[in-house]
């Protein structure tokens, strides 16, 4: 018979992925404790009337665009990330903040509401892949690369929305500023009238789109970083010669949209307008009709004639919306395959009921809680972005 001990085997990467570990620090999420109803409950919308009607007032329920149809109906206000973020810190009178969207966003809510408010997103798994591409440990490698062949001190950091609140506070630690989708261009160019060139992250692709196509730079003024290769893969002259380093990440919802998806679509569909986020890639951006934030999108398609036809490059919840806001109008998903953000749909109405009901009977799950050092350097980067001259 053996006599070797038996030790628990390491668990699988997989298990983050499917939020059943304890890694608060990560957009990938956590377990989620409590027991939900089943999704099969028939009373799970009068469950949730009933909560929020007790709640009244203490509890204001904030929903991103990107949300489900069984969730948004419960919003008290709805909006892309920065709308939201906005929304929050105009509530002061609200206890709770229901937060249903991704991790930054609910961090980014907690950071701009007061001490005594407390912000919950109701399935912790909910994060956001593309904000996890860029954690604080390669970011600080980055930056001391470039203190050490000097530029850092000429290098303004811009980092969008979609980044975990320990980014934003070192973007605010180090004189840079926040940017969403529909500010980038002058966050951009504020950067540059600041300092010689930016290091933009975590998205390459809203960097590189509104770099070439929004400020008139070109392709060879923006090089890419490999946070995981000595400084980037890129060599010190590259570098330094760099009007934007851009970061290696992505949106895996946005980055899966094709040019073949755009010939196809204005092959079908004679006439066809292509609306696409600035988050696709630069070829399809570079081919669409039109390029918009999500709260751009949303008012491009209200205010299109009737009977126009648009082929929309974005998360196909709200494109599904869009559609059957828009009956006049022809909506279409630019992609032949199925798009949801993955993360933003682990929101669904047992979580929602699930927080609602623990806020009822007192008790808070849930809670997204930014600690103080870096809150303060967030709201730092957050104000900085407030504060950028109108365009
Ligand atoms: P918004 O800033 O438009 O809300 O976008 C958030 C997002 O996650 C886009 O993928
Ligand atoms: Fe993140 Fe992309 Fe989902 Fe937006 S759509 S939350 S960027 S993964």
């Amino acid at each position: 018979m053996s006599t070797s001990t038996w030790t628990e085997p390491e668990p699988s990467p997989l298990l983050y992925l499917l939020g059943q570990l304890k890694d608060a620090d990560s957009e990938r999420g956590v377990e989620c404790p409590g027991v939900l109803p089943p999704a099969s409950d028939p009373s799970l919308v009068a469950r949730a009337l009933a909560a929020k009607e007790k709640l009244g007032d203490k509890v204001f329920i904030l929903g991103h665009h990107y949300q489900r149809d069984e969730v948004i109906q419960f919003a008290d206000s709805t909006g892309d990330s920065f709308k939201l973020a906005k929304d929050a810190a105009a509530k002061p009178e609200a206890d709770y903040i229901v937060f249903c969207g991704v991790h930054f966003m609910a961090e980014s809510a907690d950071i701009l509401t007061s001490d005594e408010q407390k912000v919950i997103l109701p399935d912790l798994a909910a994060g956001c892949s593309m904000a996890d591409m860029a954690a604080l440990d390669q970011v600080e490698k980055c930056w001391s690369e470039l203190e050490n062949i000097g530029i850092a001190k000429s290098t303004v950091p811009v980092v969008y929305m979609n980044s975990t609140a320990a980014i934003k506070a070192f973007t605010g630690r180090n004189g840079g500023t926040v940017c969403t989708s529909s500010n980038a261009e002058r966050s951009m160019t504020w950067a540059l009238e600041k300092g010689e060139r930016i290091l933009f992250l975590p998205d390459q692709h809203l960097g590189r789109n509104t770099a070439v196509l929004q400020m008139g730079l070109s392709l060879s003024d923006c090089v890419l970083y490999d946070p995981l290769k000595p400084k980037g893969g890129l060599t010190d002259i590259e570098l330094m010669n760099a009007k934007v380093i851009l970061w290696k990440g992505h949106c895996s919802v946005h980055g899966r949209f094709t040019l073949d998806s755009v010939n196809d679509v204005r092959a079908k569909v004679p006439g066809v307008n292509v609306l696409v986020h600035p988050e696709c890639v630069h070829e399809v951006v570079k081919a669409a009709d039109q390029i918009g934030s999500t709260e751009s999108i949303i008012k491009t398609i209200k205010a299109a004639p009737s009977g126009s036809a648009w082929a929309v490059g974005t998360e196909l919840n709200l494109v599904r919306r869009l559609a059957t806001e828009n009956p006049d109008k022809k909506i279409m998903f630019l992609d032949k395959t199925i798009c949801y953000c993955s993360t933003m749909n682990r929101i669904d109405l047992p979580h929602l009921v699930s927080s609602l009901e623990n806020l009822v009977s007192g008790k808070v799950v849930n809670q997204i809680k930014v600690d103080p050092d870096t809150a303060k350097w967030a709201k730092v980067a957050l104000d900085q972005m407030l504060a950028l001259p109108a365009k």
